[in-house]
């Protein structure tokens, strides 16, 4: 008998503040029409004042409950991928599993920033796989926008707010790809980059929060690159090809990013799930957000083979491999 890590329910939330690309022309040197043109990118969500990634994580988890049908206290744990979370400690995840009243639930964040979600799902796949978990929420939740340097116009026109959470259950498979659930995961590491994409404070460091810094060219590099690679790994572990992909989920930083990639893994723009002109890039959230949003057009059905990818700081990369 094959466990595999099966998908209930899914759901998303996003701060009711949206920011056109045009809010920037006052703050910095840009325009609408170099934003959509070089990102994609059209409007995102901010979060209020007083609105924390926790209060939304909370959210899109219960979106994701009612989706699934299953109740807060039924679930065994919370994995939050996020990095901006409300406070140093204790971690997001334990305010969220407060917030919803999943009592019975153990409860942790992960940290790889846009590559969050991918290695939080691989994670919880594992503790299904292992037996220490049955049912768990996986979600991603970012503020990015408290960590923008608003001077930066290579950077603060990229980012947003926003949540997304998947409810996940251990289910018997055959262990054929023709299963249900996570067929195959991917992850990777490679700590020689931070100067391409950091936050330039933290806890023992300068003992602030600090503001986001990237070399955005290097980025977009490796990007191409290795998202096309770690989706390749993940698809050939899972004894699966392009031609067998129905969807790419991908993260979504920019447009120009998720096409080069999709080229370079031979499938067509038309199953490749893209949100990024109304969201932005919500780093560990746009993952999860795009399967609820692209759940809620329609395009994702029951049994459909999705590829997520997501790259980030670190650099961390990586891929999940799953049937709906
Ligand atoms: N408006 C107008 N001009 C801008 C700008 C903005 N918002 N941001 C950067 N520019 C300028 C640069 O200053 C530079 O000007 P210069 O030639 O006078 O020096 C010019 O555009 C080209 O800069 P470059 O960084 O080479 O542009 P690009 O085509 O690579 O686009 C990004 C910039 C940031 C959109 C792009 O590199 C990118 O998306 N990178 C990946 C970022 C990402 O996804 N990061 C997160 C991964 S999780």
């Amino acid at each position: 008998m094959t466990i595999r890590a099966v998908v209930r329910g899914v759901g998303h939330y996003l701060p009711s503040r949206v920011v056109p690309n045009a809010e920037f022309e006052a703050l910095v040197d840009t325009s609408d029409d170099w934003i959509r043109a070089r990102t994609g990118i059209e409007r995102r969500h901010f979060a209020a004042e007083g609105e924390t990634t926790s209060d939304m994580a909370a959210r899109a988890a219960e979106a994701a409950l009612a989706d699934a049908g299953i109740a807060a206290d039924s679930i065994d744990a919370i994995l939050l991928a996020t990095s901006t979370p409300d406070l140093t400690f204790p971690a997001a995840a334990t305010m969220v599993q407060r917030k919803i009243g999943a009592s019975r639930a153990f409860a942790f964040d992960v940290q790889a920033v846009c590559a969050g979600f991918v290695f939080a799902l691989a994670n919880a796949d594992a503790l299904i796989l292992s037996g220490q978990a049955r049912r768990i929420l996986v979600i991603g939740a970012e503020t990015f926008s408290r960590i923008l340097d608003f001077t930066d116009r290579g950077t603060c026109v990229l980012f947003g707010d926003g949540a997304g959470a998947l409810v996940l259950e251990a289910a018997e498979g055959t262990g054929t790809p023709a299963d249900r659930g996570i067929l195959a995961t991917d992850l990777n590491t490679d700590g020689t980059h931070q100067d391409l994409l950091y936050v330039d404070g933290g806890v023992s460091t300068t003992g602030t929060s600090g503001q986001l810094r990237m070399q955005g060219n290097q980025v977009f590099r490796h990007a191409v690159e290795k998202l096309a690679a770690t989706g390749h790994a993940a698809l050939d572990r899972a004894q699966l090809t392009s031609a067998d992909v129905d969807w790419i989920v991908p993260h979504q930083a920019n447009l120009r990013i998720i096409a080069a990639t999709a080229q370079r893994m031979q499938v067509p723009m038309e199953k490749v799930v893209v949100t990024v002109q109304d969201h932005g890039n919500t780093s560990a959230a746009s993952i999860p957000l795009a399967l609820s949003v692209g759940k809620a057009r329609g395009q994702i059905h029951e049994g459909d083979l999705l590829v997520t990818e997501a790259i980030g700081g670190g650099l961390s990369w990586g891929a999940v491999v799953l049937r709906w």
